[in-house]
């Protein structure tokens, strides 16, 4: 799709700002609004473990604190030879948020992997069941 190697570029090129300490996983993520802005974000990890917070969500909630309501694909890069998905709590939250976007997965040299949300999150807890 035209437009994805830039958004992947911002996630590549945000990585380098990780917060990984801990795991030394570092990732990096961009999402790509309705009107086309992009956020990006990083894994910023806390002593407590827990308390971590993964670079999909520090770019969807950076977003969201501009005012963003609408988006339409993430880009989501770590340094691994297999693709890194989203984590359960990352697709809980996208999922609110975002929808149905498009994920796109790559590592350093390419991309490994392109899913919409709803294939990675098949039965959803959201404000329907409420
Ligand atoms: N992590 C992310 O930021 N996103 C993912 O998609 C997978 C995991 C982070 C959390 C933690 O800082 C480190 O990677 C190892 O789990």
């Amino acid at each position: 799709m035209p437009g994805s190697d830039a958004l992947v570029a911002a996630a590549r090129a945000a990585r380098v700002h990780a917060h990984a300490p801990y795991s030394h996983f570092a990732v990096g993520a961009a999402i790509e609004a309705a009107d086309g802005r992009v956020f990006t974000g990083v894994n910023v990890e806390n002593a407590t473990y827990g308390l971590t917070v993964c670079a999909e969500r520090v770019a969807i909630l950076k977003a969201m604190s501009e005012g963003v309501r609408a988006f339409q694909r993430i880009a989501i890069v770590a340094d691994t030879e297999a693709p890194t998905p989203p984590c359960g709590a990352c697709r809980q939250i996208l999922w609110e948020f975002a929808g149905d976007l498009e994920v796109i997965l790559a590592n350093l040299a390419r991309e490994t992997g392109r899913h919409q949300l709803s294939a990675l999150f098949p039965i959803p807890f959201d404000r329907r069941l409420l």
